[in-house]
């Protein structure tokens, strides 16, 4: 009877694939766009949660086969979903039609609080959110911040000094435990004893390691967001209560305090104090429980911590492999310590203009996260081959490869700063590590001057080496770029 049961399914299965896979490849035919026919039905993601490799990875394949198209359509269940290639499409997906692409193409659960963050909130309550959290990032918050960054800076490399075994091997997780340090400091006003001492360093590790959980609950979220909510599939669930009852106990301290850090905390009692979070333009409310604040702030911890440490072991990775700019930085750094004398704000940072175009470059060449999604909300036509999209099709943009495209970026296997010099005639436009347009990264400036402070601090006083180990390989990750088989080296300079 059982094996009746099972035989049964696998036939039903079995035909749902076929008739669903046939639908996918029809639809897109119909509309004169090529459609990627292996895995007519979970597309990539079938690829990337049954072999290794980063989800980019797969795209990529992707892209390497299809990059003379406009866009190829994939399977996506029963939802049409566009792999957008051209970077003219992809500009217009992620910044020419917010009108018809303003929605993530994820969504939390009901009853999962902490999925209520920015990154996968959607329509009038994200654009009030947004609205909010925006004064955090403005220049002046930053400049009035910054004393943490660097604080923890300085701490980064006196812990570097100390642990010498700490030179060979554990780059990375260095690196981890000073962005885990300074998001918490600036964001959250929470200053442990030791930087190397912090609870909330493992939730924000735990919460995006690859393990399979993870990377199957990100994969049905793309793939069917009907199915997690039949099966209530949560993201964040585990953290949520020890999450939700630290940073209550941040906000209320602050607010008992009644002192002004501009910080995430005060702008939360500030918010709080207004009663409701309201759009001006249309008068829609979202009230500012503990639970919705606690969801940003978890958000803002996580892009704090693994993106930032990516993109700053990018940076000295490269310096490692290219010794001429190595020297070159390391010159326009100890010029600045030493006219300085040692102090370094944000104003002299912002003067970098050497380490900038580093930073802008490593983030070209290896932009942390690899793929972006949208939702179309309303039907629409994209420009190259004149695709018409409708309401609910799901698009991919590949940052990491239009970033890695010589059609975008002559030889882009080469790490070049000059590429971003003011008079280069090197294209920006589709320049995008923090995505493009009204959904793009709010944590932007913030990051890139977390990623500054610790590669001149670590620089003053280091220089590096990068060893490849291996054949170049990524974390089997759902939207990260974080390579393996390749460390950094710390070597101690001769300097005060
Ligand atoms: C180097 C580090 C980082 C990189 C490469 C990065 C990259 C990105 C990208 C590609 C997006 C999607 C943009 C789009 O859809 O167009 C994004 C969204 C977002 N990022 Fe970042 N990010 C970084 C650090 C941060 C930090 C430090 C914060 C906050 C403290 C942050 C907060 C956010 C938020 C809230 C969103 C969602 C925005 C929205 O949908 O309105 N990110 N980020």
């Amino acid at each position: 009877m059982i094996l009746a049961i099972i035989l049964i399914g696998l036939i039903v299965t079995l035909i749902l694939v076929f008739l669903i896979g046939n639908n996918n490849e029809r639809y897109w035919k119909k509309r004169g766009v090529k459609f990627h026919t292996k895995n007519k039905v979970t597309g990539v993601f079938w690829n990337f949660l049954t072999q290794k490799g980063a989800l980019f990875e797969h795209f990529g394949m992707l892209y390497n086969e299809y990059k003379n198209e406009p866009a190829v359509g994939i399977g996506s269940v029963v939802t049409p979903a566009l792999f957008v290639i051209h970077p003219k499409n992809v500009q217009h997906v992620l910044q020419g039609d917010f009108n018809a692409f303003n929605h993530r193409g994820i969504e939390g659960v009901e009853g999962d609080t902490l999925a209520e963050n920015l990154l996968f909130l959607n329509g009038s309550k994200w654009k009030v959110v947004r609205q909010n959290m925006s004064p955090l990032f403005t220049a002046n918050k930053l400049k009035s911040m910054f004393y943490i960054i660097d604080k923890c800076a300085q701490d980064l490399v006196i812990y570097l000094k100390d642990n010498s075994q700490k030179w060979e091997g554990g780059c990375f997780d260095t690196l981890m435990t000073y962005c885990n340090a300074a998001v918490c400091g600036s964001i959250f006003g929470i200053n442990s004893e030791s930087i190397f001492d912090s609870p909330f360093l493992q939730v924000a590790k735990d919460i995006t390691a690859p393990s399979f959980k993870n990377n199957f609950r990100f994969a049905m979220m793309n793939l069917s967001p009907k199915i997690c909510r039949i099966f209530g599939i949560k993201f964040f669930k585990e953290h949520e209560e020890f999450l939700i009852d630290a940073i209550t106990k941040v906000i209320q301290q602050r607010e008992k305090e009644n002192v002004k850090k501009h910080d995430f905390a005060d702008i939360c009692v500030h918010i709080q104090k207004n009663g409701v979070m309201k759009d001006s333009a249309t008068g829609y409310q979202v009230e500012p429980s503990y639970g919705l604040l606690t969801a940003q702030a978890v958000f803002f911890l996580i892009a704090g911590v693994e993106p930032v440490a990516i993109a700053i072991f990018a940076t000295l990775m490269e310096l490692g492999r290219n010794p001429e700019i190595l020297a070159k930085v390391h010159q326009e750094i100890d010029e600045q310590f030493e006219k300085h004398e040692g102090k370094i704000t944000y104003d002299v940072i912002s003067e970098m203009k050497y380490l900038h175009k580093i930073l802008s470059e490593a983030l070209r060449k290896n932009p942390p996260i690899g793929t972006i999604s949208r939702q179309c909300v309303r039907d629409t036509v994209l420009p190259v081959g004149n695709i018409k999209v409708e309401k609910g099709t799901k698009t991919f943009s590949p940052v990491y490869h239009i970033h890695n495209d010589p059609r975008v970026y002559p030889s882009p296997e080469i790490f070049d700063p000059e590429r971003f010099a003011k008079d280069s005639k090197q294209r920006e436009e589709f320049y995008m590590p923090f995505g493009m347009g009204n959904r793009m990264c709010i944590g932007a400036r913030y990051a890139k001057l977390q990623m500054a402070a610790g590669v001149v601090h670590v620089l003053r006083h280091f220089t590096v080496k990068t060893k490849e180990l291996g054949p170049p390989q990524y974390k089997h990750h759902f939207i990260q770029v974080r390579p393996l088989n390749v460390d950094v080296q710390f070597i101690p300079r001769n300097v005060k």
